[in-house]
């Protein structure tokens, strides 16, 4: 009789520790994921505001010798080959590396998407686009052009 009261009173013991550690591991669990994955979101948006509806891509990544987009090469800056079809004067002939987004400041970052203004002062220059993005919208395509692994050196 006093073994299995022994025995029983181990197994209780057992069952609160082991209750006990799995409360305090998924309370370490809830204080990171929240915050990594609203992190993650933003991300994932920014992903779509660059790819699916501001299609930074189309000037920022380079062509292939076909025309097509080289995906080895996403968003690592790219002649522009798009003309005018009026004489403008200020005809931007390169777009830059925007992969890592090392070259800019976060607050360049806004002032670019959210203003149209460049780290110089000056407005952008055309074929880029004047975009008036919110700042929520901004921050989320700083975050995923970030998230990306940055620009290779030019050759
Ligand atoms: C229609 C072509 C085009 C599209 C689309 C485009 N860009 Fe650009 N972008 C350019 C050109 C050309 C420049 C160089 C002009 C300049 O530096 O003023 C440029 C410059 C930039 C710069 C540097 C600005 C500076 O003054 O140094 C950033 C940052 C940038 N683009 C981000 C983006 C992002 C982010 C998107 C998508 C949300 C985007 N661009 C979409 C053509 C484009």
């Amino acid at each position: 009789m006093n073994a299995i009261y022994r025995w029983l009173l181990c197994a209780v013991i057992f069952l609160a520790a082991g209750l006990g550690a799995s409360r305090l591991l998924s309370r370490e669990n809830q204080t990171k994921s929240p915050n990594a994955s609203a992190q993650q979101a933003v991300v994932d948006r920014g992903k779509y505001l660059v790819e699916d509806v501001a299609m930074c891509e189309e000037c920022h990544t380079p062509r292939d010798d076909n025309g097509n987009l080289d995906e080895s090469r996403r968003l690592q800056g790219a002649a522009i080959w798009i003309v005018p079809v009026h004489r403008t004067f200020n005809w931007a002939n390169r777009a830059p590396a925007l992969a890592g987004f090392e070259e800019f400041t976060e607050e360049q970052g806004e002032q670019i998407l959210e203003k149209g203004i460049g780290p110089n002062g000056l407005e952008i220059q055309p074929p880029m686009h004047i975009y008036h993005m919110s700042h929520a919208d901004a921050q989320a395509v700083i975050a995923y052009l970030r998230s990306l692994p940055g620009a290779y050196p030019q050759q």
